[in-house]
């Protein structure tokens, strides 16, 4: 039954219909639950909010799958723009932005020059970017030119998601350019004969990989709201006499909001992931996959909006 739900909001999460449909009619169907709003400055109260109970946040300008190169360009703007709100506003925030949000499916030369743009300015500013994953048609690219651009930017990371075959390795091969690393299970609908197909392996691989990572000398987010995941993380450390400022943990915004809370207080640097803008469908959808209890406050959103 799981199975069936998580394959069917995968499916809606692609449905360009839907999306359309849902920004149209305006109804956030809940979404606002885990959405920042639909600007940043409606994000703005909320991050100093966190901010103020101690959690670090990384901000997302929702939005992928880019394929017109002026949109792209806008896009770079927009996080041009939040760059420079979190400088002014002192936020402590970091960013977070997909690549075909920036034109990656467009050609490699206007997204490598919009990252350019963004890692300037945010340099300038002092604030970390980091490159989403997204399906893992785009990861070998993504990696490609995390690498090229991590040589020249150091305040720069990227995700690797342990339902991948492929993750070790690219562990491996990302060890070189010292990485920054957000390690995730993966939220994508993907073909078993790229990643593993149930549930126990991705979260034995998640393990494996926050190990290698964490004793390759890298610095390690780990993404994920399974107690399992959090509980090996804080034995792992303990045992390895890790201190606390080689990782922080982070979680979805509105997710496990009480975990967060008692991490920061067992003295865990814990980010919070926010995203916003008009664009929240796809995301929405991803997060209903994940976890059928949401769907609760889907409903709810429906007919309280
Ligand atoms: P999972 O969904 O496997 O759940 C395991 C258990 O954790 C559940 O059985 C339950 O007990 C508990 N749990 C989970 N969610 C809960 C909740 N909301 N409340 C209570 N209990 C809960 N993916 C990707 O492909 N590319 C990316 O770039 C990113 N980026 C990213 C950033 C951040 C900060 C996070 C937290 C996640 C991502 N992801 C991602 C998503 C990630 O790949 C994954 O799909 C989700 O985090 C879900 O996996 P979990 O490890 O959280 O738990």
């Amino acid at each position: 039954m799981e199975a069936i739900s998580k394959n069917f909001f995968l499916y809606l999460s692609n449905n360009k219909l839907l999306d359309r449909f849902a920004k149209r009619f305006g109804k956030r169907f809940g979404a606002d639950k885990i959405v920042g709003g639909e600007t940043f400055s409606q994000a703005i109260p909320l991050i100093q909010q966190l901010n103020h109970e101690g959690l670090q946040v990384t901000v997302d300008h929702l939005g992928e799958f880019v394929n017109c190169e002026a949109e792209a360009r806008d896009r770079a703007q927009e996080c041009i723009r939040c760059i420079q709100s979190i400088a002014n506003h002192q936020l402590n925030s970091e960013v977070s932005l997909k690549l075909t949000s920036l034109g990656l499916d467009i050609n490699r030369e206007l997204v490598i020059e919009n990252m350019e743009t963004i890692l300037e300015e945010a340099e300038k500013r002092g604030v970390t970017v980091t490159i989403d994953m997204e399906d893992s048609s785009r990861c070998e690219a993504t990696l490609e030119i995390y690498k090229e651009l991590k040589d020249k930017y150091e305040n720069l990371g990227t995700v690797v998601q342990s339902y991948l075959y492929r993750s070790d390795k690219d562990l491996d091969e990302l060890d070189a350019c010292k990485p920054y690393l957000r390690l995730v299970k993966g939220a994508y609908k993907e073909s078993g004969k790229v990643a593993f197909p149930d549930k126990e392996s991705v979260d034995k691989n998640l393990k494996h990989l926050i190990k290698k990572n964490l004793l390759n000398g890298h610095y390690t987010a780990i993404a994920s709201h399974d107690d399992a995941i959090v509980d090996y993380t804080k034995k792992l450390v303990e045992e390895h006499d890790i201190p606390n400022e080689r990782f922080e943990f982070q979680m979805l915004y509105g997710m496990r909001n009480q975990m967060q809370k008692d991490l920061l207080k067992e003295g865990y640097n814990v980010r919070v992931y926010m995203p916003y803008g008009e664009d929240w469908y796809g995301y929405f959808m991803r997060r209903l996959a994940e976890r059928p209890a949401n769907i609760a406050f889907a409903i709810k959103g429906i007919f309280c909006k």
